[in-house]
């Protein structure tokens, strides 16, 4: 496995690849890897001659009171993860080789973006997209593998991909949690010990969720409400948004008569976290 920094030493190695007649998947991450990232991993290299995995903390997703400067990074553990998990490229270039001084394209997505993260996150959509398709021009993958806990980040990459006709298959991989439930995230280490304890009100109040959608509750308002009352008993929890949206449009809708998503966003102390459940 080679770590390059360069996008021309991704392309050189790629176009090697291609005249070997190999096929390429493409793991776009921000780094300090989990479990979450090596699956995505493991999906690419099952499925796949080639993985490259990206590692960049892209600046055009944080607004300017996120978490950029906090965010996690750690290389030597990341080289690691892919190494064992079947990567053959790391590509992890600093901000500059990503966004030279002249910088000023960008791809914007309107309606799915303008729901549940967009709102509270109104510029991050526009970077995740910009720095996807940047992404996707360099390595130019046959697959991209992308994590369901992102489910609305999932529907806005395939939405992009159709959109703007990119020749890439977006294969989407279920949520990885921790054994007491708790979604996998690389923000779960800003959590001290009595958050990480209040942070599982989000994989419970998804129990409670499925649980009314199993029991054959139709009404999106109904399922909603008890969910809010279920996070509403944790004290350290302060309620972003809990909502049902159309799985492709993002859309609010008030009757599960279509696939859905249900999604939340909850702050515990100052992390965001999301978490959800889709509903075919
Ligand atoms: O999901 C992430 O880690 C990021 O949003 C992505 C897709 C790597 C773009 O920076």
């Amino acid at each position: 496995m080679k770590l390059v920094k360069t996008k021309q030493e991704v392309r050189d190695i790629v176009k090697e690849w291609r005249k070997q007649g190999l096929t390429v998947g493409f793991v776009p991450t921000m780094g300090y890897l989990h479990e979450g990232h090596a699956s995505l991993i493991d999906a690419s290299s099952k499925n796949n001659d080639r993985t490259v995995v990206s590692i960049f903390v892209n600046p055009m997703q944080f607004s300017p009171n996120e978490d950029l400067e906090s965010y996690p990074r750690d290389i030597v553990h990341d080289s690691k993860v892919c190494e064992e998990h079947g990567a053959d490229l790391i590509f992890n270039p600093e901000p500059e080789e990503m966004y030279n001084d002249m910088f000023c394209s960008y791809v914007d997505m309107d309606v799915l973006t303008k729901e549940l993260c967009g709102l509270s996150r109104p510029i991050h959509f526009r970077g995740v997209c910009t720095v996807v398709s940047k992404l996707f021009n360099i390595v130019k993958p046959d697959n991209a593998y992308f994590g369901q806990k992102d489910a609305q980040q999932l529907a806005v990459i395939k939405r992009m991909v159709e959109d703007l006709d990119m020749d890439i298959k977006i294969n989407g991989c279920p949520i990885v949690r921790e054994a007491d439930g708790l979604a996998k995230s690389s923000r779960n280490t800003y959590l001290s010990p009595e958050e990480r304890q209040a942070a599982l009100i989000l994989s419970k109040t998804i129990a409670v969720g499925r649980e009314l959608v199993k029991n054959g509750e139709k009404d999106a308002k109904k399922i909603v409400s008890q969910m809010i009352k279920n996070i509403e008993t944790e004290p350290l929890a302060r309620i972003d948004y809990v909502k049902i949206v159309d799985a492709l449009t993002m859309q609010q809708i008030d009757n599960l008569d279509r696939p859905a998503l249900c999604a939340m966003a909850v702050y515990i102390g100052k992390t965001r976290l999301i978490d959800n459940f889709e509903v075919v």
